[in-house]
């Protein structure tokens, strides 16, 4: 999960696109530059924010039945993790599978060469038996260009929730690249977030101490930062709020009056209604049935629910079939 080297025309261009429609938009991609990459570090660390404690529960508790599956071939294979940022979570399953000789190749696909080089790094000061080869691409490109075909079993890590970053639509695209990007017997872990008592949610994305407000606003500080805005931070709400029908919880960015902002890097000015807003991120939350239907329109069959003792969090085992 990281924008960082992201072209500066691309940048401007979504950055246009979003701020022409109604209602306005800036897609969530853009909070991780440096500062919002460290602002996420801190939200992960949160009392509120569950979802990566649930995760990191599951890994550490419940590895030997994630990898029982796969291990039962007894045949190398090639582990792939799409967003593997700092590989923390991983780094359970890592070490079990060395500790264990077993033999198999890690490809690691991020979209920013910094996050890569710093896990590789990493990787070979802890772990210097391992195979690795990062990839650094979008998950679409990467699963489109397979580069880690060989005929070996796979199997794809899609963990931290990323998939609720995106609506039902986009998800289900994602699930379809998945399905292109696979063959028959692979196996794909997904973690996701599940649907839960509507305040827990909330609370996650309202932190009593502000992180997740800065890292909201952030958006508007890169704004003015790389593409000279004048985006005054302090007339912006940040505001989430939790469907519990749909399971999405929305972030937005509310303007406390009308105002005008201008992009010097657009050329052009844009008008905010007293209270319009922008909204910034989806963060879906998942129940066991939907979870069932979005494997099924890939083609892939749920092998098991890995859940947190709550029940909070869920990583889910799915083979194709
Ligand atoms: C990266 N992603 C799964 C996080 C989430 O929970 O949607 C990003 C985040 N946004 C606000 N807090 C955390």
């Amino acid at each position: 999960m990281n924008a960082k080297n992201t072209d500066f025309g691309t940048f401007a261009q979504d950055v246009m696109l979003g701020l022409n429609s109604k209602p306005k938009t800036l897609p969530s991609k853009y909070f991780y530059d440096a500062k919002g990459d460290k602002l996420f570090q801190d939200i992960m660390a949160l009392p509120e924010y569950y979802l990566t404690r649930k995760e990191y529960e599951i890994l550490e508790g419940q590895h030997k039945g994630i990898l029982a599956r796969i291990l039962a071939q007894q045949q190398p294979f090639n582990l792939v993790e799409l967003g593997a940022g700092d590989g923390l979570k991983t780094k359970i399953l890592l070490r079990f599978l060395i500790k264990n000789k077993i033999q198999f190749s890690y490809y690691p696909v991020d979209f920013s060469g910094s996050v890569l080089e710093e896990l590789e790094q990493g990787l070979a000061e802890e772990l210097p038996e391992l195979e690795v080869i990062p990839i650094q691409s979008t998950y679409r490109d990467s699963l489109k260009a397979q580069i880690w075909e060989n005929g070996r079993p796979n199997l794809i890590l899609f963990l931290g929730a990323n998939l609720g970053n995106f609506g039902v639509e986009e998800a289900k695209n994602i699930v379809d690249h998945l399905r292109v990007g696979t063959k028959k017997g692979d196996q794909v872990l997904v973690g996701l977030d599940l649907k839960k008592a509507p305040q827990t949610i909330l609370d996650a994305y309202h932190d009593a101490q502000g992180v997740t407000r800065e890292f909201n606003l952030n958006l508007l500080d890169r704004i003015n930062r790389e593409l000279g805005g004048d985006f005054d931070r302090e007339s912006f709400v940040h505001w989430p709020s939790y469907d519990p029908v749909s399971g999405e919880c929305r972030s937005h960015l509310v303007s406390k009056k009308s105002q005008l902002v201008t992009i010097d890097a657009l050329s052009q000015t844009f008008e905010f209604e007293a209270y319009e807003c922008i909204f910034t991120e989806i963060s879906k939350k998942y129940s066991f049935s939907e979870i069932s239907a979005l494997a099924s329109s890939g083609g892939f069959q749920v092998i098991e629910n890995f859940t947190d003792s709550e029940g909070y969090f869920s990583d889910v085992l799915w083979e194709k079939s």
